[in-house]
């Protein structure tokens, strides 16, 4: 039997006073100058409010993500930006990025960017290295830079970034130190190797109210091990990616959805005393890994 109040012809009435609201707002955009912009807020209006309506969201849930999104305001600077944060957990950072970086031929997957990019990390020659006193077994990655035809790309420009063993990349002790990036260019035969730190799991910021958002909802914060690259050249589409090292538990539970197959790397270990590459002493164990780039063309 219906609620008091509640029969079909009700029913009927709200529901139509619901559609009629959303028509309202969409054509309030009607006039917009930029037909883009026009299409990006009609577009936003529509499905905004067929999730309100699908969750019948409350007053009280409305006021809480009012909250939420005036705390993420709040803790937002030129260093720390909670609401990419957030499109990260949510994967739309991940859905953006595929958007814009269509599938082409053999070329490689980009992946996040993340907060951690400065764009002034040193110059190294190939074969240097980018740990800069970051604490972490050694690694060797090597590979080239191609175009998708397997043409090599000589003077790509390599940017290298990544967090020391405990978790932490330099940026984020706030003491003005350079460790665990670097910049190199491919050869002429697209060839490019240098020395880091073999990548460790590290949780993104979760101290404010993303993280809250993780752990309301039992996720973790934690990435999967990675090593993030920016390739650049001429006439090609820049690539944004990492690798990630393969049996690393966090690749099924990436907090933001970056992992893909085709990142996934060996990593393999080399015991204490193996010869290096380039004949660099290292006392301990080492890793090493290839990473072979393909570019698509820009367009
Ligand atoms: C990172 O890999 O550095 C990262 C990506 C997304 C959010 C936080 C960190
Ligand atoms: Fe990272």
């Amino acid at each position: 039997m219906a609620e008091p109040g509640r029969d079909a012809a009700v029913a009927d009435e709200q529901a139509a006073r619901e559609r009629e609201l959303i028509d309202r707002v969409v054509a309030s955009f009607d006039g917009a100058a930029d037909e883009r912009l026009k299409t990006v807020l009609q577009s936003l209006t529509r499905h905004l409010h067929a999730f309100l309506r699908e969750v019948r969201l409350t007053e009280d849930e409305w006021t809480t993500g009012i909250g939420f999104l005036t705390a993420a305001g709040h803790l937002t600077d030129d260093k720390r930006q909670e609401f990419i944060l957030l499109s990260d957990v949510l994967g739309a950072s991940m859905q953006t990025i595929a958007i814009n970086n269509e599938a082409y031929a053999n070329a490689t997957e980009a992946t996040v960017f993340g907060p951690f990019f400065v764009d002034d990390a040193p110059r190294i020659d190939n074969g240097g290295d980018i740990s800069g006193g970051a604490a972490g077994q050694p690694c060797w990655v090597a590979g080239t830079v191609t175009d998708t035809s397997g043409n090599p790309v000589p003077g790509a420009r390599i940017e290298v970034w990544e967090a020391d063993e405990d978790g932490f990349y330099d940026v984020q002790y706030g003491d003005d130190r350079t460790a665990g990036r670097a910049h190199l260019f491919s050869e002429a035969d697209g060839a490019y190797r240098f020395w880091a730190i073999t990548p460790t799991p590290y949780p993104i910021p979760h101290d404010g109210p993303v993280g809250a958002l993780l752990a309301a909802s039992g996720r973790s914060p934690l990435r999967a091990a990675h090593l993030h690259f920016m390739v650049t050249a001429p006439g090609l589409r820049t690539l944004v990616t990492h690798i990630f090292v393969r049996g690393d538990e966090l690749l099924d539970a990436d907090s933001v959805f970056g992992v893909k197959d085709s990142l996934v790397m060996d990593f393999e270990e080399q015991p204490a005393g193996t010869p290096t590459p380039d004949g660099r002493p290292v006392g301990d164990t080492w890793s090493r890994t290839r990473f072979d780039i393909v570019l698509a063309p820009a367009t």
